[in-house]
């Protein structure tokens, strides 16, 4: 959460920062900053959007060659003004941008306050700069130093950039589980919290790592650990363009990301499935795959949206794999004392690569001697930096905050995992090994073709649009599907929402259908079908409004359901690559139609590294 942005070089630091804050405004936007050198180091902070920062300058002259930008997702103190960065230090020398938390914050203030510092903001960062300037004036060092002692005291999570009043030509960055990319230009440097407001100005990138503090100075970069041990800059190409990162002609990126489903899952299998050799490939996948292909159990771990693919992914494995599978919360395993034996298999999920939860969880499993699969979107991110091995998904930049084509990747590349671990273990026969690779094949037009109910998915969205609650039932591998359409639907309509295995319903939801509860059924064609019929039967019997997801030609549901939605036939264990897409538009024309901000929800952030 919260997007960083600094500049140094030739420009003018404040065009390239309020650009850079934009892009990265799905992180954070309660809050908006910058701080340049315009005559002086000032600083201006607006609440709101980055568009209200705009609004607040106006007018104002911000030329300068260096610079810091921050949006803010609010952790400690409300979204204000004065809550909103950069901070400055106690004597104003000193501006930062920070984001992530500082846990021992409580402690430090209390200790400055007790040696005169006065603070305006309810921050955590606030503290954080004070604590530096205050090692800087005691220790009598250089502030480079000055950072580095204060960090070595600083319990937390940080991405922070810091310029300096005495020093126009200087910009240090350090990180510790927040991410900070490093844009190498000519004699000029970008930092950001992702790649995407650096990607128009340069593709060569160094990655900070943890416990890393950078120093920009005179067209220079030097990177030393927070032990003082110099580091050699190791320099990578990107691989994205500017057109992924821009709506390129639709309404909200998360249209224009749900109707490019049917290209990322193509580039996702891309070079590693092929029916006709009958081979799948993934070459994140090979001085470990013993590992994974003898597990006797395989531990998932994720959040939010790659939970759920996660959750697919169990019924995929122990279909076909015959491996045990748990899939956790990363939330709650790092914290609940797990068993985890030497060589146990974890495979984590992550969209961003950056979630603080996942991170964690990963760092305990392998300190337990765990093997770690990363399936991560973000290239160079921090879970696909700290996995043994992994695969990635290739869905390319996902902007809006609800995620919609990294789930169908991740469960692309979930499958593949499978299926190559069924295969390999002679746990199918070569046949089905086949049909399930031709079938994988054809889900990009099956998607296509899904698509298509666009309009038909807008007409059910005005008629439902004012509805209160929403239950979303799916049984097999349908179940996460319905936990998926839910959280779509909470994350950005607002409507309150559940999704439950079908049969469960008994067990509580059914008290709350009457007349005026939708209920959305999916319920294509596969091994639970005739138990999801009963159960729809069961709510009809109730009054509740039946929307159903079914296989094309089903000629049961429609006489029950008052609404259906018919989706291209697939296999069982891959139709929730098609029977989401449904769901995905569903929510996003419902939120349309109340007037939501379907790329920015109110609270969300796309990249959740505070825990
Ligand atoms: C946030 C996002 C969700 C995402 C979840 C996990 O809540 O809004 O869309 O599913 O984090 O994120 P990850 O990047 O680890 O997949």
């Amino acid at each position: 959460m919260c997007g960083i942005v600094a500049y140094i070089g030739q420009r003018d630091a404040h065009e390239v920062i309020i650009k850079g804050l934009k892009r990265l405004e799905y992180r954070g936007y309660d809050s908006a900053g910058i701080a340049v050198f315009n005559g002086g180091l000032n600083v201006y902070k607006k609440k709101g959007k980055v568009a209200d920062l705009e609004a607040h300058v106006e007018g104002v002259a911000l030329s300068s060659k260096i610079g810091i930008g921050h949006t803010r997702w609010a952790t400690h103190g409300e979204p204000n003004d004065v809550n909103a960065h950069p901070h400055l230090s106690g004597s104003g020398k000193l501006a930062m941008i920070h984001n992530g938390i500082i846990e021992n914050y409580a402690s430090l203030k209390k200790d400055l306050i007790s040696k005169g510092h006065v603070f305006e903001s309810d921050t955590d960062s606030e503290v954080m700069i004070h604590f530096i300037e205050d090692i800087w004036e005691n220790e009598g060092c250089s502030l480079e130093e000055a950072v580095r002692l204060a960090l070595n005291k600083i319990i937390g999570a940080y991405a922070i950039a810091i310029i300096s009043k005495d020093n126009p030509n200087q910009l240090i960055a350090a990180r510790k589980g927040s991410p900070l990319v490093i844009g190498v230009g000519e004699k000029e440097f970008f930092l950001a919290s992702d790649a995407t407001p650096i990607v128009e100005y340069t593709n060569e990138v160094v990655y900070l790592n943890d416990l890393e503090i950078a120093v920009i100075e005179n067209g220079e970069l030097k990177i030393k650990t927070n032990e003082d041990t110099a580091l050699t800059p190791y320099i990578q190409t990107l691989d994205i363009n500017l057109e992924a990162i821009e709506k390129g002609g639709y309404e909200h990126f998360m249209l224009k990301e749900i109707f490019e489903q049917p290209k990322s899952i193509s580039d996702c299998m891309r070079g590693r499935v092929n029916s006709q050799n009958g081979t799948v490939k993934l070459g994140g996948i090979y001085e470990y795959k013993n590992k994974l292909l003898s597990a006797e159990r395989i531990i998932i771990l994720a959040c939010g949206t790659s939970w759920h693919a996660g959750l697919v992914a169990e019924y995929f494995f122990e279909e076909y794999c015959r491996i045990p599978v748990e899939v956790e919360y990363a939330s709650e395993f790092r914290y609940r004392k797990p068993v985890i034996k030497e060589g146990d298999v974890v495979i984590v999920i992550s969209q961003s690569g950056e979630t603080a939860d996942s991170l964690a969880a990963i760092e305990l499993a392998k300190s337990k001697g765990a093997i770690i699969f990363g399936v991560c979107n973000a290239v160079g991110s921090s879970i696909a930096r700290m996995s043994h091995e992994g695969a990635y998904t290739h869905a390319g930049p996902e902007i809006g905050v609800a995620s919609t084509k990294a789930f169908t990747a991740q469960l692309t590349v979930l499958s593949m995992i499978a299926m190559m671990v069924a295969h390999e273990k002679g746990n199918i026969t070569v046949s089905r090994f086949h049909e399930l690779l031709t079938e994988l094949e054809t889900i990009p037009q099956k998607i296509e073709k899904a698509l298509e109910l666009n309009d038909e998915i807008k007409v059910i969205s005005e008629i439902f649009k004012d509805a209160r609650n929403f239950l979303y039932l799916g049984r097999g591998y349908n179940f996460p599907v319905a936990l998926e359409g839910a959280l779509k639907l909470k994350e950005i309509s607002y409507i309150h929402a559940e999704g439950y295995p079908a049969a469960e319903m008994k067990h509580g939801p059914i008290a709350l259908i009457d007349e005026e509860m939708p209920v959305v059924f999916i319920a294509t064609r596969d091994s639970s079908y005739d138990k999801v019929v009963s159960n729809i039967q069961e709510v009809k019997a109730r009054k509740g409004r039946v929307i159903a997801v079914v296989t094309e030609g089903d000629a049961l549901i429609p006489k029950m359901a008052e609404f259906v939605i018919e989706v291209p036939a697939t296999d069982e264990a891959l139709m929730p690559l098609v029977s989401v897409i449904p769901l995905q538009l569903l929510a996003y024309h419902i939120a349309v139609l109340r007037g939501c901000n379907v790329d920015q929800p109110r609270n969300l952030a796309k990249s959740v590294t505070v825990e």
